[in-house]
């Protein structure tokens, strides 16, 4: 699989948003009380939220421009005629785009969450339970799937890693170009 340096860089980027902005939410906003403390922590999850929609629209730009990846040679990872694909790697593509739809869902029902709560007014504003706006629960339920999702894509590049020997790693990660390629 043939991916550009750009896509690679915004992959990672992306994947490491993701964790971040989901790991504040999940272990740092959840847990703690509705106090002026909690301000800096939101805002800090907000920004990293949105800017993950920003790197989301960019990715997606960067792939209606250029197509996919391209399969560069025939691997041992591809189908065998007579040979059923294993479920996990008959999953990876549907996940991917799954986890393409998953992210600006997130982002824009946190969004509508922070509107719905008052931020669009003012910023220091601090409802006493987001619970009870309706986007909280939505908020909360993307974040279950997305996790899920997460999981399934990590599960299949260990199938390709460790139990295929494809060194799937090397997929995602940053090449000089050959003279022949252009980025
Ligand atoms: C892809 C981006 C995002 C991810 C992965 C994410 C993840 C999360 C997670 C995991 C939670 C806790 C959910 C739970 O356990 O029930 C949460 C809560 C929350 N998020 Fe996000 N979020 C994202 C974007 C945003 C954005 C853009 C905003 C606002 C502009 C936002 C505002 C909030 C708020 C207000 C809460 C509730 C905090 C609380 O209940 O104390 N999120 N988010």
């Amino acid at each position: 699989m043939r991916y550009s340096n750009m896509t690679i860089l915004l992959h990672w980027l992306g994947a490491g948003l993701i964790f971040l902005t989901f790991g504040i939410g999940a272990w740092g906003l959840v847990p703690t009380p509705n106090t002026a403390h909690k301000l800096p922590l939101l805002w800090l999850h907000m920004g990293l939220g949105l800017s993950l929609l920003v790197l989301t629209a960019l990715r997606l730009m960067l792939r209606a421009r250029r197509g996919g990846p391209r399969l560069k040679r025939p691997t041992r990872t591809a189908a065998r005629p007579g040979r059923p694909q294993p479920w996990l790697t008959r999953l990876a593509q549907p996940v991917q785009n799954l986890l393409y739809a998953a992210t600006p869902l997130m982002a824009l029902s946190g969004l509508g969450l922070a509107w719905q709560a008052g931020y669009g007014q003012d910023l220091r504003a601090l409802p006493a339970d987001f619970y009870a706006f309706s986007l909280r629960a939505a908020h909360g339920t993307f974040s279950s799937l997305l996790a899920a999702l997460i999981v399934l894509h990590l599960l299949t590049w260990a199938y390709y890693q460790f139990i295929r020997g494809e060194n799937a790693l090397a997929w995602m990660w940053f090449r000089k170009p050959k003279k022949d390629e252009h980025e």
